[in-house]
């Protein structure tokens, strides 16, 4: 399968050597690169600034602002199964970029004026949907209802709720804790573990998301209902889907015609 991962903060510039950005590291979204690597799927990295080497066969494009990040999504997003954003993506950035250093003595220096950056997921994913789409929430209070609200603005399959008060977890460190809320109302807390294993926590749930979605598309297979009626629920599995399913690889069939997010949902039976 093809994956698509967004990692690490970004960076908006205000002058030539100063710029606004937040405390992510990127070892969520790298973490998540590895460990779709490692079970075989083909890994695109969009990475804002981190101090990370790149995981072994991803291939790695490297930005800085929200803008940036959000047009380099653009242009990899077609083709993909699933996109995780686990960057920590700017929400504003300042309405001039001044040209030369700002001095103490300039006029409105200590007046900063804000803009929007783009919101990627609600803004620019929507125009080349992939059938599974995971976002994070970075939550310091109020963590489950701010996340479910996310995952229904952002219309996202699932949400990974990230509560940055809670010790371990978080940015710059190796562990994580976390909640996979999912659209069904599905609230899976996990302990406090590695990233690495929160990373294969939620590519569980996206195997299984994808999986569904290609048995929906098959016809009726090499079993007895043979008949014009269409698929039955649960359908008869081909060999390489139940490879799929129980080795929880995301080494699924690539390239079915699918028509996006009614078909997901029928799949998940909404
Ligand atoms: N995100 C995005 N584009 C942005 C901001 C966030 O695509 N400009 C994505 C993040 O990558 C993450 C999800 O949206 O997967 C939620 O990000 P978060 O920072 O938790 O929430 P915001 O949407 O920024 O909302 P708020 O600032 O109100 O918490």
């Amino acid at each position: 399968s093809k994956l698509l991962i967004s990692a690490g903060p970004t960076r908006e510039a205000l002058d030539p050597v100063r710029f606004l950005t937040n405390r992510s590291s990127g070892k969520m979204g790298f973490a998540l690169a590895e460990e779709a690597l490692a079970r075989g799927a083909e890994v695109t990295l969009v990475s804002g600034p981190v101090a990370l080497s790149t995981p072994r066969g991803a291939r790695r494009i490297d930005v800085e602002s929200a803008e940036q990040m959000a047009a380099a999504i653009k242009s990899t997003l077609p083709g993909m199964d699933a996109l995780i954003m686990a960057a920590a993506v700017a929400d504003f950035r300042p309405q001039n970029i001044a040209s030369h250093k700002l001095k103490k003595g300039d006029r409105n220096a200590a007046n900063l004026e804000l803009k929007r950056c783009p919101d990627i997921l609600a803004e620019v994913v929507p125009e080349a949907r992939p059938r599974v789409v995971v976002g994070f929430a970075m939550e310091t209070s109020e963590l489950l209802s701010g996340a479910s609200a996310k995952l229904e603005a952002k219309n996202l399959d699932l949400i990974v709720a990230n509560d940055l008060s809670q010790a371990g977890a978080g940015f710059a460190v190796d562990t994580n804790a976390v909640t996979i809320l999912d659209r069904d109302g599905g609230a899976d807390e996990l302990p406090l573990m590695s990233k690495r294993a929160v990373a294969g926590r939620v590519l569980d749930r996206v195997v299984a998301l994808l999986t569904a979605l290609l048995l929906l598309l098959l016809p009726a297979c090499g079993g007895e209902d043979n008949d014009d009626n269409g698929p039955t629920w649960p359908p008869s599995v081909a060999g390489p889907l139940q490879a799929g399913v129980a080795g929880g690889t995301l080494d699924l069939p690539v390239g079915v015609p699918l028509g996006g997010y009614t078909d997901r949902d029928r799949a998940l039976g909404n």
